[in-house]
């Protein structure tokens, strides 16, 4: 059940894209707000090192494993959160892969793989989550929902090399600036969080060639740390229920 104390005492979280990075990161905030999260991905043990973690904070914390890019496991991991946590408060739509390069001799299986994560997977779970924060929007403690979308640097500026990552992340701010003129007014906040590097596990996942290009790029810079989202994620969610942050853009202070 959801807990009592902190800002977020009696609310429910759920948090895609947990097992590392941001969404770790931003799990682990709300948890210590006050908030009961539950922790979705497909890392299962890190998904429990980080809930025992917040237990051992004297939070509450689901594991949920999880794809969100197949239909149904999004549907039933909204679904298993309420049923075991009781509401939901805040979806945070982390999810997601950045697989770069350039569109001539493009792997289009990468391509496929950010679609069905980046956009799909986050479709699936503002679908299932949205009657559910419609519902605590006109419930106490706060009487406003929240549904965070990472989008990225990326997804309001374009450059060489990342033409499907952005198309992915501008696809995430049309979607939630169109959605959040379809609930706002029922109180369910609709926000994108845009960061520029940030220093998680992302970019590991590129071809050799790529992580070349990433370490020239940023080798020297100091890059964010997740905890840096986390608390724009935390200051979105936070706030009174009049004050809507729509959008928050964080680049490391070197990023030009
Ligand atoms: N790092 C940056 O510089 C940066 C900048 C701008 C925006 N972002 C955005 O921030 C978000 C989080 O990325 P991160 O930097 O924290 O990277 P990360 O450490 O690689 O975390 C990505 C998370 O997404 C999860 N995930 C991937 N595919 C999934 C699937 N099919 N189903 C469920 N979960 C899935 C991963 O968990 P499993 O592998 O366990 O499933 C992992 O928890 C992404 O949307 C990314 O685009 C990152």
């Amino acid at each position: 059940m959801a807990t009592t104390g902190g800002q977020l005492g009696g609310t429910v979280s759920l948090v895609t894209g947990a097992s590392s990075g941001i969404g770790e990161a931003a799990a682990f905030d709300l948890a210590r707000l006050g908030s009961a999260v539950a922790l979705v991905a497909r890392r299962a043990d890190r998904l429990e090192a980080l809930a025992e973690r917040i237990r051992q904070q004297g939070g509450t914390a689901l594991v949920v494993e999880a794809d969100v890019s197949d239909q149904q496991q999004a549907e039933d991991a909204v679904a298993r959160t309420v049923a075991e946590l009781g509401r939901l408060d805040v979806l945070v739509n982390n999810a997601g892969v950045m697989l770069v390069g350039p569109v001539l001799d493009a792997d289009a299986e990468e391509w496929r793989r950010m679609v069905q994560v980046n956009v799909l997977g986050l479709l699936y779970c503002a679908r299932a989550a949205l009657p559910h924060l419609l519902r605590a929007a006109e419930d106490e403690p706060r009487r406003v929902a929240d549904l965070v979308n990472i989008s990225s640097v990326a997804g309001r500026e374009t450059r060489s090399g990342s033409a499907v990552y952005n198309a992915t992340k501008h696809g995430v701010g049309a979607f939630a600036n169109a959605l959040r003129q379809e609930v706002t007014t029922r109180h369910v906040r609709v926000s994108l969080v845009e960061p520029g590097a940030v220093d998680t596990e992302l970019v590991g996942h590129n071809r050799p060639e790529i992580l070349e290009v990433f370490r020239a790029r940023f080798g020297q810079m100091e890059r964010l740390a997740a905890d840096d989202i986390a608390s724009a994620v935390s200051y979105i969610v936070t706030r009174p229920r009049h004050v809507a942050i729509n959008e928050i853009l964080v680049r490391p202070t070197e990023q030009v």
